[in-house]
């Protein structure tokens, strides 16, 4: 008999307790709710458990303030750090945020020395890269989720503007999480007939745009904070392809070095994810118009993370 999978969510806020939520409803495993407001992951964790007679899943979920309960987890899902509120992008976050990530990092992986991480806070790849710094992890056990949401938002983008199941809709994106993230139609099909047969061009693009701005869409919406249904799915999905060592394909926020060209630092990429974590990176051909957009978000996640580097040499 294997044990279950242990999955650590730091961070009790809206995405970490809807990645608990996701994350126990699937039984990927038991589940630790880590915050440092006191009650606050008790109360999210047994109200959660609460639930899971009428859900039937069983998992154990608990929250707590501390980190001993979360030793040998399996994956760590990062949450920690302040949210966008409307007129701010994400990178004004990564002063306060770089902070926080180190120092709950730091704990994490004094006490999961083994895990998988997969950060999610903003600004996402220098959040990714403050995690990998500071755990002295391998770069294939850190990881950044933002792929599997904005290419979620650009698949239901393209489902809504054709009327058809979403689940019909394959799409790649590279780069950063940031406004200049690269959706590629090139590599985007419904049930596999290329996508820029089906939606003209000019609704293409304007999808694309919807998408790059699609989390400033919900902070606008929502005024207090950012996104957390569709970022926690997404957070969950690269926690199940790892549990269950599903190889699966999907835009990661991880290390490229020679891959790319991109020389040490973590972008979105098609990446494999196993029981390893980053199992490999994928290249595919760009256009000289896609490698030039990837080349600008690149550009912005390099200036990002030196200013990271820099807080965490002070
Ligand atoms: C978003 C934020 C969470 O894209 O980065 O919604």
């Amino acid at each position: 008999m294997t044990k279950r999978a242990k999955i650590t969510v730091i961070g009790a806020g809206n995405v970490g307790a809807t990645c608990a939520h996701w994350a126990a409803a699937k039984e990927l495993g038991d589940v630790v709710l880590v915050d440092i407001v006191e009650g606050l992951p008790q109360g999210k964790a047994l109200d959660l458990r609460q639930a899971s007679p009428i859900e039937g899943f069983d998992s154990d979920i608990i929250g707590t303030n501390t980190y001993e309960p979360t030793a040998d987890s399996d994956v760590i899902i990062i949450t920690s750090g302040l949210a966008r509120k409307p007129g701010m992008s994400r990178d004004d976050l990564l002063a306060k945020n770089v902070q926080i990530v180190k120092e709950v990092t730091q704990q994490a992986v004094r006490h999961s020395p083994n895990a998988i991480l997969i950060v999610v806070s903003n600004p996402l790849d220098a959040m990714v890269y403050t995690a990998w710094k500071v755990s002295g992890f391998p770069a294939h056990r850190v990881m950044g989720q933002a792929g599997v949401l904005d290419t979620a938002r650009y698949r239901t983008f393209i489902a809504m503007e054709l009327g058809c199941s979403v689940e019909d809709i394959q799409a790649l994106l590279l780069g950063g999480h940031g406004d200049d993230m690269v959706p590629l139609p090139s590599y985007t099909s419904v049930s596999g007939i290329p996508v820029t047969s089906l939606i003209p061009r000019d609704r293409l693009d304007a999808i694309v745009e919807r998408t790059r701005k699609g989390g400033g869409e919900i902070v606008n919406l929502l005024k207090t904070g950012s996104a957390y249904y569709a970022p926690a799915a997404a957070s969950v999905q690269m926690a199940e392809a790892i549990i269950k060592d599903k190889r699966r394909i999907l835009p990661v926020a991880a290390y490229c070095d020679k891959e790319y060209g991109i020389g040490g630092y973590f972008v979105g990429v098609p990446a494999m994810l196993g029981r390893n974590g980053v199992e490999k990176v994928l290249e595919v051909p760009l256009s000289d118009e896609e490698r030039a957009a990837f080349n600008v978000s690149i550009g912005h996640v390099k200036e990002l993370v030196a200013q990271a580097e820099k807080m965490l040499g002070q």
